[in-house]
């Protein structure tokens, strides 16, 4: 690999919700950069750090024990300015004054609109998908979300013992902002009785439907898994089974921000620490304005500006993005 010796130093940050393995990646970003005699800049807060210019030195020491560690050493979150023209501009003359060779920003599909902004302003940066909703067009998968499902299934797998020693209906709703993938994963590995999306509304008649038939089938639970983006929040999905005339007695749990905490799942671990060592990698050939996207089993380079409108995490239209290697 031909690195950019030019470069002596990198930024790195992480934006949007929080999401498992964020840490990890940062201290993949850290120990791979120090490797090549690269210095490292934690930026805190997301693009906010840049804001307010509150950046520290990483040293290996720092980013010790990390791989285990939910959330984020950095913070993590929104920063509402950044959507301004001026106020990018300023973040991006202080990279340059900061004398930082390149970012890595590691977040979700917001962050990585902001992540091209300044790749078109002349900074080189490598953002790397990170959010628990796995909605990001051009990667099969983002870090956190196979943590995020995994939690989600521990819950409803208590949630449906209960269901069935009351012959109840449990309606258990995920997260995920507009993306059912987080449902659908956890609906099926835990043997739902029905799976609620936005990509798919229902009508409500099909719900107490299945519910006439799961008890003439003789089952003494009917677990519902809710994605937050679907038609109906829990309460009032759980609200009209209980009005309307139907086999079994409705109650709802939000599992909400749990599923965005906790130690990263070993997969999310390596998925972290893969993408995090690419991103260096990339920004010291030179590459600026990727995506390190997961595709069939490995980490590759995606040219940000040439992503799907929509993410694809059923993986149909995957097949069709145009890649870059680093060569
Ligand atoms: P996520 O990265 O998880 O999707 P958000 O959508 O909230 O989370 O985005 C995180 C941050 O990224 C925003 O608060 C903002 O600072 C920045 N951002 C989002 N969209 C843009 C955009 N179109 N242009 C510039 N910055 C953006
Ligand atoms: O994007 C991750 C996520 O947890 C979504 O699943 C959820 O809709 C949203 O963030 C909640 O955002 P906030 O932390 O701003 O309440």
């Amino acid at each position: 690999m031909m690195l950019n010796t030019d470069i002596g130093a990198i930024g790195v940050l992480c934006s949007g919700g929080d999401a498992p393995g964020m840490n990890a990646c940062v201290r993949a970003v850290v120990r791979a950069a120090l490797y090549r005699g690269v210095k490292v800049w934690g930026v805190y807060d997301g693009y906010n750090g840049l804001v307010r210019r509150e950046i520290e030195e990483l040293d290996s020491a720092k980013v010790a024990g990390l791989l285990q560690r939910g959330g984020s050493i950095l913070g993590s979150g929104r920063c509402p300015e950044f959507h301004e023209a001026d106020v990018r501009a300023q973040c991006a003359a202080y990279v340059r004054e900061a004398d930082l060779g390149g970012l890595v920003v590691i977040g979700g599909d917001g962050s990585l609109a902001g992540a091209m902004e300044l790749h078109r302003m002349g900074i080189p940066v490598v953002a790397v998908p990170a959010t628990i909703d796995n909605d990001m067009p051009g990667t099969e998968i983002t870090i956190g979300t196979d943590t995020a499902i995994n939690t989600a299934v521990e819950a409803i797998d208590r949630l449906s013992d209960t269901a069935s020693s009351h012959n109840r209906a449990i309606i258990v709703e995920v997260m995920g902002r507009h993306c059912g993938y987080l449902a659908v994963q956890s609906g099926i590995a835990t043997g739902a009785e029905m799976i609620i999306t936005p990509e798919r509304p229902i009508e409500l008649q099909s719900v107490f439907d299945e519910m006439t038939n799961a008890e003439r089938r003789g089952k003494n639970r009917f677990m519902i898994v809710l994605a937050e983006g679907a038609q109906w929040h829990a309460s009032e999905l759980t609200r009209l089974i209980n009005e309307a005339d139907n086999p079994y007695d409705a109650r709802f749990t939000i599992l909400g921000y749990i599923q965005r905490g906790g130690a990263p799942s070993r997969f999310d671990r390596i998925l972290a620490t893969r993408m995090g060592v690419s991103a260096v990698e990339a920004l010291l050939t030179g590459v600026s304005g990727v995506l390190t996207a997961w595709s069939h089993n490995r980490v590759e380079l995606v040219p940000g500006d040439d992503l799907p409108e929509r993410a694809d995490p059923w993986g149909e239209t995957l097949t069709r993005i145009q890649r870059i290697s680093t060569r």
